[in-house]
C-alpha cells in the first residue's frame, strides 16, 4: 500500500447514478447495483487507509433524465466523487446499446486519468461493461483490478430460455453472446471477483470456465444502520419517525381490523418468481395463523393494474383473487405505494413492534437486500432456503430457512415463531447483533481492504516486467515522431548517433515510429537496423496504432472502433476495379483500413479516383506519396490523425510533439506537430510546405536530419514533467 493512502477508481458504466435521490426501480438498470455503488464508494471514503474514490460513470445529456447526469464531476465528499464520461453520443440507452461505444469511454477515462497527478492503486469494474472497461485500463497502466459481476449473462439467458423466449431474440434485445465471452475474459484477468454469496460462486460462475477459486472472495453488502436501526432503540429523528409510523398505519388500517396482532411481513416487487401467491396460499389455508397474526404484502407501486406490464399484471391480480378465495378481508393488507426510502425502515419497526416476522418466499434469492435489512430492525426471519438467505441465516441465526415449494412449510415456520415467544426474542437479539458483525459497510470494507495489499503486492512483482507504456507516456509528454523509410533509415552513421542519443534521453522523451509499413515489416526494419524499440508504432499509413508493451504489440482497439466510420473497404475495391492505370499492391501491404496501389503520377488519374469515390458516396483519405504509392484509407485515419488521436488520448500538447518525415504520406502529420523536420532528402511532393513556417527543413539527410531538428527546436529543453507523481 501507498504511504499516501489508496486510489481506487470505480467504473459503474450504465445507469442513473447520482449521490442524491437514486432513481430505484425506474428502470432495469436502475436498481440494486446503482445503490450498491454508491454506498460503497461512500463506505470506502470514510476510511482512512483511502485517500481517494471516484466512481466513473456514464454522462448523459438527455432531456428525459435529470440534469444532473451531465455533470461530469460531482463532488460527494471531499474523498469520494463521480467522474462523468461520454461515450455513444447523450442520450439515455440501455445497457445492451452501450457495448460498441466503450472504446470511445475508455478513450475518455484515460484522457480523464492523463489531466489528474496520480494514477489510481486499483480499478474495480462493476458488471459485465465495467468490467471490459477495467480489464482494457488495466492492460495500459498495468495498475490491477476487482469486479463485482452483480448479475451474469449464463444465468440470465438460462432463465429466459426457461420462459419460453427464442434465443435469436434473446441475442438481438440482450446481446448476450457478446456479454457472455467478455465476462469470461472478465473472469480470466481479474484479480480478484467479488461475490455476495457462496452460491453465488458455485451456480453463478460455476457456469463458465474458472481455473482458481481463490479468486473469489464473499463480501456481502452491507446494510445502512442509521436508517435500520432496532425497533426497540431510540432514534434522533424520532418525530420524523413517529409520523411516518402513523401514515403507515393509516394505509395499513383500511385493509386490517385489529392493527395489534403480529404483523407477518413481505416487501418485493411483483414478480412472478418472488412467490408471494405461496406466502398468501400458506396464510390463507392456515386458520390459526389468521387468528393470531394479520399479513402485509408490500409489492411495488400500482395506480392501474390493468395498466401494467404484463407479468406484474398477472401477479397483482393472482394475489387479489387468492385474497379474496380465502376470504382474507381484514386480515390481509395488500397497500398501493409505498415509499421505498423512507417508509420501508419503518415498516420493519411496526412488523417488530407487534411481534411479527419477515417473509421472503421467493424461489430463488441470488442475495436478498430485504432480508439484512429486516434482520438489522429486529425482526425474526422466515426465509427460502436459497442463495443469500442461507448465508445471512447461517451468519445471523435470527429465524428459519424453509422450503417454499410447499405453503404447508411456510405455515409451520410461521406458527413456531410466532407460539414461542423466547424463540421470537433471541431471533431477534441475533439477528440485530449479527447483522452488525456480518453485514455493515465497514465490515466489508474491512474483508475488501484486506485484500488490497495482496494483489498491489503481486502486481508490482508483475511490474518490475511490464514496460507500463500508459504510465511511460503520461510519464514523458515529449514524443518524437518519425517516419522509418527514407527518414530514420538510410544513412547508418546518423541513426547509430541517434539511437545514442534516444538511449541517453530515454527518460526525458517518448519515442514513436508511424509508417507505410505494416507493423510486422516496421519491427523487422527496426530490428534489422538496431534501432531502439518504439514506445507506439503508427502503422500502415496511420490506420492503426500499436503500443509496445516489452516487445508485445497491443493493439489499439480505441484507434480501431474510431477509424471504422464509414469505412466500406469491398465498396471502395470494387469502385476503383473500374481504372486501368491502378495496380494493386501485393497483398501482404493490403490491411483491414488500408487498399493499396501502384500509380504512375497524372494529376488527371488522381482526380477521376475523387470524381469516382464521390459519386459513390464513398468518404476516405487518398494519399499519394512518392509519385508512385497510392494508399485509401477511412476517412478518420491518417498519420497525422493517428498523432492528433495520440496527443488528444494522452494529453500531450503539440509543442511538446516533434515529427519527421521525407514524402507524401508524412504531409500530415507535419502539419499537425508544433515542430515538424523535413529530412534533406526529401520527395519532390514535400516543396510546398516549404510556404510552412513551423516546418524546418534540415541540411542534414536521414537521421542526421532528425538531430538537427531536434537541436533546431532545443526540444528537450525542460523534458522531464517533474510534478508527475
Ligand atoms: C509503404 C507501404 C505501401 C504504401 C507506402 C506509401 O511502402 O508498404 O503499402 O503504399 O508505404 O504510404
Ligand atoms: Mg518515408
Amino acid at each position: 500500500m501507498t504511504e499516501k493512502g489508496l486510489y481506487i477508481q470505480m467504473y459503474s458504466i450504465h445507469g442513473l447514478i447520482r449521490g442524491h435521490d437514486l432513481e430505484l426501480g425506474r428502470d432495469a438498470d436502475t436498481g440494486g447495483q446503482t445503490k450498491y455503488v454508491i454506498e460503497l464508494g461512500q463506505a470506502l471514503s470514510l476510511d482512512p487507509r483511502i485517500e481517494k474514490v471516484e466512481l466513473v460513470t456514464r454522462l448523459i445529456k438527455d432531456k428525459n433524465v435529470s440534469a444532473d447526469y451531465s455533470n461530469p464531476k460531482e463532488i460527494i465528499n471531499d474523498k469520494f466523487n463521480i467522474i462523468r464520461i461520454k461515450c455513444g453520443g447523450g442520450k439515455y440507452i440501455r445497457k445492451e446499446l452501450l457495448w460498441p461505444h466503450l472504446e470511445e469511454f475508455i478513450d475518455g477515462s484515460i484522457f480523464y486519468l492523463s489531466s489528474v497527478k496520480r494514477l489510481p492503486d486499483l480499478f474495480h469494474g462493476h458488471y459485465a461493461d465495467a468490467g471490459y472497461v477495467c480489464g482494457e485500463l488495466s492492460g495500459f497502466f498495468g495498475i490491477p483490478f476487482i469486479q463485482t459481476g452483480h448479475s451474469l449473462g449464463k444465468a440470465k439467458l438460462r432463465k429466459l430460455l426457461a420462459d419460453g423466449m427464442e434465443m435469436d431474440d434473446v441475442e438481438k434485445k440482450y446481446r448476450i453472446n457478446h456479454r457472455i465471452k467478455v465476462e469470461q475474459n472478465v473472469i480470466d484477468t481479474a484479480n480478484f471477483i467479488i461475490t455476495s454469496t457462496k452460491q453465488e460462486i458455485k451456480e453463478q460462475y460455476g457456469e463458465y470456465e474458472i481455473t482458481s477459486n481463490d479468486k473469489f472472495k464473499i463480501i456481502p453488502p452491507g446494510v445502512d444502520l442509521e436508517k435500520f436501526y432496532p425497533y426497540n432503540e431510540n432514534n434522533a429523528n424520532g418525530n420524523d419517525a413517529a409520523a411516518l409510523k402513523a401514515s403507515i398505519t393509516e394505509k395499513l388500517l383500511s385493509f386490517l381490523i385489529d392493527m395489534n396482532k403480529p404483523l407477518i411481513l413481505s416487501l418485493c416487487r411483483p414478480a412472478k418468481k418472488k412467490n408471494i401467491s405461496g406466502l398468501i396460499t400458506a396464510y390463507g389455508e392456515n386458520k390459526e395463523l389468521q387468528i393470531k397474526s394479520n399479513l402485509a404484502i408490500f409489492a411495488g407501486i400500482r395506480t392501474d393494474i390493468l395498466s401494467m406490464e404484463d407479468n406484474e399484471r398477472e401477479v397483482l391480480t393472482e394475489i387479489l383473487l387468492l385474497m379474496d378465495k380465502y376470504n382474507l378481508y381484514g386480515k390481509m393488507a395488500i397497500p398501493k405505494s409505498h415509499d421505498a426510502q423512507l417508509e420501508v425502515p419503518e415498516l420493519y419497526r411496526i412488523s417488530a413492534e407487534t411481534g411479527g416476522i419477515f417473509v421472503n418466499a421467493a424461489l430463488t434469492e441470488p442475495f436478498g437486500l430485504t432480508v439484512i435489512e429486516s434482520a438489522a430492525t429486529g425482526v425474526p426471519i422466515v426465509v427460502t432456503d436459497d442463495g443469500g438467505p442461507r448465508d445471512i441465516i447461517s451468519n445471523c441465526k435470527n429465524g428459519l430457512l424453509v422450503d417454499v415449494s410447499d405453503p404447508k412449510n411456510i405455515a409451520d415456520a410461521l406458527n413456531k415463531i410466532l407460539d414461542d415467544k423466547k424463540l421470537w426474542k433471541e431471533f431477534s437479539e441475533s439477528g440485530i447483533k449479527n447483522v452488525n458483525k456480518y453485514y455493515t459497510w465497514s465490515a466489508h470494507v474491512n474483508k475488501y481492504l484486506e485484500l488490497v495489499p495482496n494483489i498491489l503486492k503481486n502486481n508490482s512483482d508483475k511490474d518490475n516486467k511490464l514496460v507500463e507504456i500508459g504510465k511511460k507516456l503520461l510519464r514523458a509528454p515529449k514524443l518524437i515522431i518519425t517516419d522509418i523509410d527514407h527518414t530514420l533509415i538510410g544513412d547508418e552513421g546518423s541513426l547509430k548517433e541517434f539511437n545514442l542519443f534516444l538511449q541517453k534521453n530515454r527518460n526525458k522523451v517518448g519515442f514513436a515510429v508511424a509508417t507505410g509499413r505494416n507493423s510486422k515489416s516496421a519491427v523487422s526494419v527496426l530490428n534489422d537496423n538496431n534501432v531502439i524499440s518504439p514506445e507506439v508504432i503508427i502503422s500502415s499509413v496511420g490506420s492503426e496504432i500499436y503500443y509496445n508493451q516489452n516487445n508485445k504489440l497491443v493493439y489499439s482497439k480505441g484507434w480501431d472502433s474510431y477509424i471504422s466510420f464509414l469505412w466500406k473497404r469491398d465498396k471502395i475495391t470494387k469502385v476503383l476495379s473500374q481504372f486501368d492505370f491502378l495496380k494493386p499492391q501485393e497483398d501482404d501491404k493490403q490491411e483491414k483500413f488500408k487498399i493499396s496501389y501502384y500509380m504512375d503520377e497524372n494529376e488527371n488519374n488522381l482526380e477521376k479516383i475523387k470524381e469516382a469515390l464521390a459519386e459513390n458516396k464513398l468518404k476516405t483519405n487518398i494519399i499519394y506519396s512518392q509519385g508512385y504509392f497510392l494508399d485509401i484509407l477511412p476517412h478518420r485515419a491518417s498519420k497525422g490523425k493517428a498523432i492528433r488521436y495520440l496527443a488528444f488520448k494522452w494529453n500531450i500538447s503539440f509543442e511538446d510533439i516533434m515529427v519527421a518525415g521525407d514524402s507524401g504520406n508524412d504531409t500530415e502529420m507535419l502539419k499537425v506537430a508544433l515542430c515538424g523536420v523535413v529530412v534533406a532528402n526529401y520527395s519532390p511532393e514535400m516543396e510546398n510546405l516549404k510556404e510552412n513556417k513551423r516546418i524546418y527543413f534540415a541540411n542534414n539527410s536521414y537521421a542526421g536530419g532528425i538531430l538537427e531538428g531536434i537541436q533546431h527546436y532545443n526540444f528537450l529543453e525542460d523534458g522531464f514533467n517533474e510534478n508527475f507523481e
